[in-house]
C-alpha cells in the first residue's frame, strides 16, 4: 500500500530514454533497433518474435517479460527492440533508483495502454516497492491508503494495461511472487565467437571503421561472450588503429591493442586470473567458498559471480560444487601452473618447461 505522504513526483527516478552507453558519449548508434538488427539469441528473438506478433493482432498488450543472463548480453537493447516493435513508449528505471512507494506510483500512473516499463535489476527491489507491483501487474491497479488510524481509509487507483519488462543478472534473487507474475521469462546465453564477429562487423560498418575479418574475429574470441565487451574493445582497437597505422583494423593492431589492454588469448582479463589464481596458490585448487574467495581477492562476490563465474564456467576453467569453487585441470593448464598431483611426469602446463 502507498502512503500518501511519500509522493515525490520529481523525475529523477526515469532515466531519460536515450542513456549514456560504456563509454558515456550520447551514441546510441550501435544498439540495434528492430528484431531482425539484432544479432544472436535465436531462440529468445524467434519465442519474442511470436508473442509480439501475437498481442498486436489481438490488440493486448504485450505480457510481462523477465530477461535475466549475465551483465552486457543486451537486456536493456532488447527491451528497447520490444518496445519500438509493439510501436509503444518505453520509460526505462531500475530496482535501486526506486526508493520510495510513490516514486513507482508516479511511473505507473504515467504509463499509457500498452507501454513498457523497463526496470533494470528488478531484483534489487525493496519488498515495500514489490508490494505496490503486485496488484499492478496483476489488476492493472494501485492501492493507496489514506489517513491514519481507524480512519485510514483505502483507494484504489486504475491503471492502463501496460507491460513491465525486468531484467536481471541474477533470477535466483527475485522473489518468488515478482517471479511468477512474469508470464514470459527468458534467459540470455553467452553470445558465440561467430555472432560477436558479426556484431563486430556490423558495429565497425556503423562507425565506418575499416576492419579486416580475422581482426574481428581475434577480437571476438577475446570479448567472453559479450557484445558490450566486443563493442568497447572495438573503439579502443580503433584507437590503435587511427595512432600507429592508417586507421585500418588488422589483426596485428588488434592483437597489439589487446594484449596492451592485459586481455588475454582467450578473453580472460586481470580479475578472471587472480580469481583462479587465488583458488589455485591460496586454496590448493579449491574448493573454496565464493566469500572466503571474494575477500582473498579484495572484491565483491557479486562481482565475482556475475562477472567472472559465467564466462570461467563456460571455458570449463572453473566448478561450481556444493564446497565451493574448484579450479578445472584446464585452468591449471592455462595459467601454466603444475598440478601438485600430477606426479606422472606427464605435461600439465601449456608450455613446456
Ligand atoms: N550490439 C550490441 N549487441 C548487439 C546485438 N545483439 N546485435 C547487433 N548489434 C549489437
Amino acid at each position: 500500500m502507498i502512503e500518501t505522504g511519500e509522493f515525490d513526483f520529481e523525475n529523477r527516478i526515469v532515466a531519460p530514454q536515450v542513456i549514456k552507453d560504456d563509454d558515456g558519449d550520447l551514441d546510441y548508434s550501435l544498439r540495434p533497433k528492430t528484431l531482425s538488427e539484432y544479432i544472436g539469441q535465436d531462440k529468445v528473438k524467434e519465442n519474442m518474435r511470436i508473442y509480439i506478433e501475437a498481442a498486436k493482432k489481438r490488440g493486448e498488450a504485450l505480457d510481462h517479460v523477465l530477461l535475466y543472463g549475465p551483465p552486457g548480453l543486451g537486456k536493456t537493447t532488447l527491451s528497447n527492440i520490444i518496445a519500438h516493435e509493439m510501436g509503444v513508449n518505453i520509460r526505462v528505471t531500475s530496482g535501486p533508483a526506486i526508493e520510495k512507494t510513490g516514486d513507482l506510483a508516479a511511473l505507473l500512473t504515467s504509463l499509457q495502454a500498452g507501454d513498457v516499463l523497463f526496470i533494470d535489476e528488478i531484483h534489487r527491489l525493496s519488498r515495500a516497492i514489490e508490494e505496490i507491483l503486485y496488484p499492478a501487474l496483476e489488476d492493472f491497479a494501485i492501492d493507496f491508503v489514506i489517513g491514519n488510524g481507524p480512519a485510514a481509509r483505502s483507494i484504489r487507483i486504475d491503471l492502463q494495461r501496460f507491460t513491465l519488462i525486468g531484467a536481471t543478472t541474477r533470477s535466483g534473487q527475485l522473489s518468488a511472487p515478482l517471479r511468477d507474475r512474469f508470464g514470459i521469462i527468458q534467459r540470455l546465453e553467452l553470445y558465440s565467437p561467430e555472432d560477436l564477429t558479426e556484431i563486430i562487423t556490423r558495429s565497425a560498418a556503423i562507425l565506418g571503421v575499416a576492419i579486416d575479418r580475422e581482426a574481428a574475429v581475434e577480437m571476438a574470441s577475446r570479448s567472453r561472450g559479450t557484445p558490450r565487451i566486443a563493442n568497447r574493445f572495438l573503439k579502443r582497437v580503433r584507437d590503435y588503429a587511427d595512432v600507429m597505422s592508417d586507421g585500418r583494423i588488422t589483426k596485428d593492431i588488434a592483437k597489439i591493442a589487446l594484449d596492451r589492454m592485459e586481455v588475454d588469448p582467450l578473453g580472460l582479463d586481470s580479475l578472471d586470473k587472480r580469481m583462479l589464481s587465488m583458488i589455485i596458490n591460496g586454496y590448493g585448487g579449491g574448493p573454496v567458498g565464493l566469500e572466503t574467495l571474494a575477500s582473498a581477492i579484495g572484491e565483491e562476490a557479486v562481482t565475482l559471480e556475475d562477472v567472472c563465474e559465467p564466462f570461467l564456467m563456460q571455458l570449463g576453467f572453473l566448478a561450481r560444487t556444493p564446497r565451493g569453487r574448484c579450479a578445472t585441470d584446464l585452468a591449471y593448464r592455462h595459467l601454466g601452473i603444475k598440478k601438485p598431483s600430477d606426479g606422472n611426469g606427464a605435461q600439465t602446463t601449456l608450455f613446456d618447461k
